[in-house]
């Protein structure tokens, strides 16, 4: 089910607090959360304030925060304290905090009871609600604090401020039904639940309108998209009526959990002009007995057929992953098997992970945890082997022609322009009249270990 976001509450908190004001918001975690922090700032900024990249100058300052491993949640803790300097030199500053590391039990009153300068606190579920507690705080002076335990109907209809204008994230279905043992999504983020294509196709012509060129379909696990939904639809029917959408150029998708990820799927990949040559699959170990206590559903033999039919049907696909090290009871020859693994797939770059235990999961009831020790040795192994496929690969696109899509300036030299290949690769070119959101052919001149170098062929 799902519900539109009322918007005339925007507007008439507008009118009553006119005076001009400027927001910071700090996100952590996965682009869930960027995704959720745009819809904060859409709302804030259709309230009349504007978005600072400075504390100091902010009337509203709001973390939207992680919990996933624990040094994402240290991070908040120690970005909280410094706050209080802030809150005492303007007693007007509103602080508000949210996100997934609100929705853990007693986590709310942990944050108010240490830093009771915070004024509201909710979470991922009643998002849609800030506007209402920021209005509570103002007119009422006081402290909220409200979280929802359950996952509500979908809210549609809630205005974005997008950090880019050429390519943007659609959710497209919210929660996770896998419980990884290792995992806390699932408790902060509640049940699968997808939103409706009518919903998702509207969104993405408006954005193509807008001038977007790529989308990335986000989800946690996109390939159970359409379960529980009146309409007969499932995740390769809806990137194929994505692909329809004139104007579109490009639509990238994450995550695949690759027990989920069907042969429709790699077949609309293959079959759709739109759909890039890159898929986002997390493997999380290669060891079986791990991949068992993990509660992934698949086992490494399944996951290389897997890699070696999407090869097959993809030609020049390139894939990424998550992996994780030091999960409990991993011993050396499993974590031998992840190396392999790495070695064999070739992932063009991978998120990896030290194992972080997490409250009330079952992995962190488990006996055998691996010393921090041997979790930092073989994390470093990990990157090492990954980073060696991913350098043979840059070094491999020298002399190639790939299409860019043309992002802005980039960061580390304003004299060249950035943007990816639909393989996902980060180009840093020179051009003459090339426009941001433009496609362009770029000829690889040289390859640099995480990036291309290149010259634009007109
Ligand atoms: N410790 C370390 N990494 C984790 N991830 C999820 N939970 C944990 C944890 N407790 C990683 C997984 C997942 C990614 C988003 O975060 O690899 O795919
Ligand atoms: Fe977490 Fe597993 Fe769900 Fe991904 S699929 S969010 S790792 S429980």
């Amino acid at each position: 089910m799902s519900k539109n976001f009322d918007i005339k509450i925007l507007d008439e908190l507008k009118e009553k607090d006119n005076v001009k004001k400027h927001f910071y918001i700090e996100t952590w975690g996965c682009q869930m959360n960027e995704e959720d922090s745009e819809k904060l700032s859409g709302m804030l900024k259709r309230v009349g304030y504007t978005k600072t990249e400075n504390k100091e100058d902010a009337g509203i300052i709001l973390f939207n925060t992680c919990c996933v491993r624990e040094n994402a949640e240290n991070k908040v803790f120690g970005n909280l304290g410094s706050l209080k300097h802030l809150k005492k030199e303007n007693p007007d500053l509103i602080i508000g905090i949210c996100g997934c590391m609100m929705q853990q039990e007693g986590m709310a009153d942990k944050i108010l009871k240490k830093f009771p300068y915070v004024n509201i606190v909710f979470g991922t579920h009643n998002a849609y609600k800030f506007p209402e507690y920021l209005n509570r705080v103002k007119t009422e002076g006081v402290q909220i604090k409200e979280i929802f335990n359950k996952e509500t109907d979908i809210v549609e209809g809630l205005p974005i401020d997008r950090e880019s204008n050429v390519k943007a994230f659609v959710t497209i279905m919210y929660g996770c039904n896998n419980f990884c043992t290792y995992c806390i999504v699932p408790y902060v983020r509640g049940r699968e639940r997808s939103r409706k294509p009518e919903d998702i196709l509207n969104e993405v012509r408006e954005l193509v309108a807008q001038g977007y060129k790529e989308i990335t379909l986000l989800g946690q696990n996109v390939n159970s998209y359409g379960k529980g939904l009146e309409e007969e639809v499932d995740f390769a029917k809806l990137l194929r009526m994505i692909n329809e959408i004139e104007g579109l150029e490009r639509v990238r998708f994450m995550t695949s959990h690759p027990k989920d990820l069907t042969h429709d799927v790699i077949m609309a990949i293959k079959e759709c002009d739109k759909l890039c040559e890159q898929i986002h699959l997390p493997v999380q170990s290669g060891s079986n007995s791990i991949l068992k206590k993990m509660n992934r559903h698949y086992t490494k033999e399944y996951y290389l057929d897997l890699i070696k039919k999407i090869k097959e049907e993809i030609p020049g696909v390139t894939l990424t992953t998550d992996i994780i090290v030091g999960f409990p009871g991993e011993t050396e020859e499993d974590f031998q098997e992840t190396l392999e693994l790495v070695k064999e797939v070739g992932y063009s770059s991978a998120f990896t992970f030290i194992y972080s235990r997490r409250n009330n999961t079952p992995a962190d009831m488990m006996l055998n945890q691996v010393s921090e020790e041997d979790k930092h040795h073989r994390f470093n192994r990990l990157i090492a082997a990954v980073n060696e496929r991913v350098i043979a690969q840059n070094k491999a696109e020298e002399g190639n022609i790939l299409e860019v899509l043309v992002e802005g300036n980039s960061k580390n030299d304003a004299e060249k322009l950035t943007g990816r290949t639909r393989t996902g690769r980060l180009v840093n070119f020179t051009g003459e009249n090339v426009n941001v959101g433009e496609l362009v052919n770029v000829k690889i001149t040289r390859a640099q270990n995480f990036s291309l170098i290149g010259e634009v062929i007109k």
